[in-house]
């Protein structure tokens, strides 16, 4: 539909309205935009480029606004500027292996319970709807999933600690707003993501900090 707007607002020799996308199929998490007042729109767990006008009815007036955060400050019209969820992922988010042969697929067995809580919070696709939900622009949803995403697993957990701290003192330097367990975020997530990703992240926080008091984590 914007597409559409676009072409026509072109023909007219007027500037196009700026918005995020690439996939177009719900995987990327680029097209960020807050359609009638609601992240993502009033499909749920659904993105905005899966949102179809068959939605809305014939001749409704639909609002669409950006991401509303400060910390996601607008690059223009549509556009935010999320790269403060990329510093987040690289102040802790990824897994130290030694280079070498590679090893057997089944070397390292991962219980399905535990695969499975890995897998939905691999599910996060960094689009920052949770955070333009919450009412404090909170980017808990976003960085308990990408920790847990790692610390679940066995090739996660010998950093699990480094990690924890490392993730959330870059959320807190970025500038977003603290947990207030209003929920908004898990009913905005076009993926599912749940509100026990934070509750695990809390718990592995106040073990890391404990650690890091008596002994030494960074
Ligand atoms: S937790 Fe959900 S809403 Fe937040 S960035 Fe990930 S996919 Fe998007
Ligand atoms: S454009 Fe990739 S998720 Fe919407």
């Amino acid at each position: 539909m914007l597409d559409l707007v676009n072409e026509s607002l072109v023909e007219k020799g007027e500037d196009a309205i700026a918005f995020d996308n690439d996939c177009r199929e719900g995987i990327c998490g680029m097209c960020s935009l807050v359609i009638n007042g609601i992240p993502h729109g009033p499909e749920r767990r659904t993105t905005v480029c899966q949102l179809h006008m068959r939605k809305f009815a014939d001749g409704a007036t639909i609002t669409i606004e950006p991401w509303r955060a400060k910390a996601f400050p607008i690059v223009k019209d549509l556009i935010v500027d999320r790269s403060a969820f990329d510093r987040i992922i690289q102040a802790g988010g990824f897994v130290s292996i030694r280079t070498g042969g590679v090893p057997d697929a089944n070397a390292l067995p991962i219980a399905k319970d535990v695969a499975d809580v890995a897998m939905d919070a691999a599910a996060c696709i960094g689009c920052g709807a949770c955070v333009a939900a919450c009412k404090n622009s909170s980017a808990m949803l976003f960085t308990s999933a990408k920790a847990s995403q790692l610390n679940r697993l066995p090739q996660g957990r010998a950093e699990k600690d480094r990690r924890v701290l490392l993730m959330i003192g870059q959320m807190d330097k970025e500038g977003f707003g603290s947990c207030t367990n209003f929920g908004e975020c898990q009913a905005a997530c076009p993926k599912g993501i749940t509100l026990d990703h934070i509750a695990k992240m809390h718990r592995d926080y106040a073990i890391a900090s404990f650690k890091n008091i008596v002994g030494k984590v960074l």
